[in-house]
């Protein structure tokens, strides 16, 4: 079985790019021994202080943050970096090519239960002589050089597009490498499995509302099949299923919070997902665009997500 480090040196892919990504990856490796420990590393549980979007950071988010931050600045390769849990951008060394956003723990809420997290990563290219700035990463996902997310599971999963298809690889415990084990994922463009939070219900818009209603009538509705729901409630692990098995993913806008048009992140969640969804065959839209076309005007902007099957995708859009 060929290990990544195999596989990227016989693409077409930069050494440079190589390097950051061994370095991104080499790192999660770390984040998933950490985790491995639970509650026996004592470090579950709050850290006491909010991140930039209001919401309680875990110890674990910050630890994880911390460790790809210091793995990434310290990467002569690396122009800056981007993450859910800091407030700024962070200039690294202005002759470094790679702008690098990411979601350091994806889904943070279920390491109190022992269920599935992950990092979330988002690479774009770009120089330039003066330190990386804010206004660098405002790039439409459809320029990023490299996307992909770590799934810490029951195994330890890094899911990889540089622009060529998509790969999965498992982490060997044994010798701490990740094993290409899937080549050229691909999703069927239909499917009967849909993922959203049903408890958002009421306030969803209309349009969202048929849609799932629909769903649900299953056969006896005019969609004319069942559909199952699954809700893994941390996004790495919702898409993983739909690239492993097919689906549907949606994170509507809902007018819980005008404020804000949809739940997820643009920058480090939205768009990596939305490079690896296109490359296996799927589709990526907000309720009106697709994803890796939007312009961003913010690092932390947050988009409405509607990802998966293409064909599903479609219906959906068509509501
Ligand atoms: O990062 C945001 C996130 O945790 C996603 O990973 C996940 O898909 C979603 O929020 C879960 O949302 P909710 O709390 O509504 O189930
Ligand atoms: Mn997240």
């Amino acid at each position: 079985m060929q290990n990544l480090s195999q596989v990227l040196a016989s693409s077409a892919v930069e050494d440079s790019l190589q390097t950051v990504l061994i370095q991104t990856t080499d790192t999660c490796v770390a984040i998933s021994d950490v985790l491995k420990q639970g509650s026996l590393a004592g470090i579950l549980g709050m850290a006491g202080n909010e991140n930039v979007q209001g919401e309680e950071q875990k110890k674990l988010d910050v630890i994880s943050n911390d460790m790809l931050k210091d793995a990434l600045l310290a990467c002569p390769e690396v122009r800056a970096i981007a993450s859910e849990e800091e407030e700024d951008i962070v200039p690294a060394n202005t002759k470094g090519e790679y702008l690098i956003a990411f979601d350091p723990l994806d889904g943070s809420s279920n390491i109190d239960i022992n269920a599935m997290v992950g990092t979330i990563f988002s690479i774009y290219r770009q120089t330039g002589d003066n330190p990386a700035t804010e206004q660098d990463f405002l790039i439409p996902g459809k320029e990023q050089v490299a996307a992909g997310y770590v799934l810490y599971g029951p195994s330890s999963m890094l899911v990889l597009s540089t622009g060529n298809g998509v790969n999965m690889f498992t982490l060997d415990p044994k010798t701490n490498t990740f094993l290409l084990t899937e080549e050229g994922v691909t999703i069927q463009p239909e499917t009967q499995e849909f993922a959203i939070n049903m408890s958002n219900q009421r306030f969803w818009s209309e349009s969202i509302q048929n849609y799932v209603n629909d769903l649900v009538k299953g056969k006896e509705g005019n969609r004319n099949k069942n559909f199952n729901m699954r809700w893994v409630a941390a996004m790495v692990g919702d898409v993983h299923r739909i690239l492993c098995r097919g689906g549907i993913f949606i994170y509507p806008w809902d007018n819980k919070d005008p404020s804000k048009p949809g739940k997820l992140r643009l920058m480090y969640e939205a768009n990596p997902m939305a490079m690896l969804l296109e490359q296996a065959g799927g589709k990526a839209y907000t309720h009106t665009d697709r994803i890796l076309d939007i312009q961003p005007n913010a690092i932390h902007q947050r988009v409405a997500v509607i990802l998966g099957a293409a064909n599903e995708v479609d219906k959906c859009l068509s509501y």
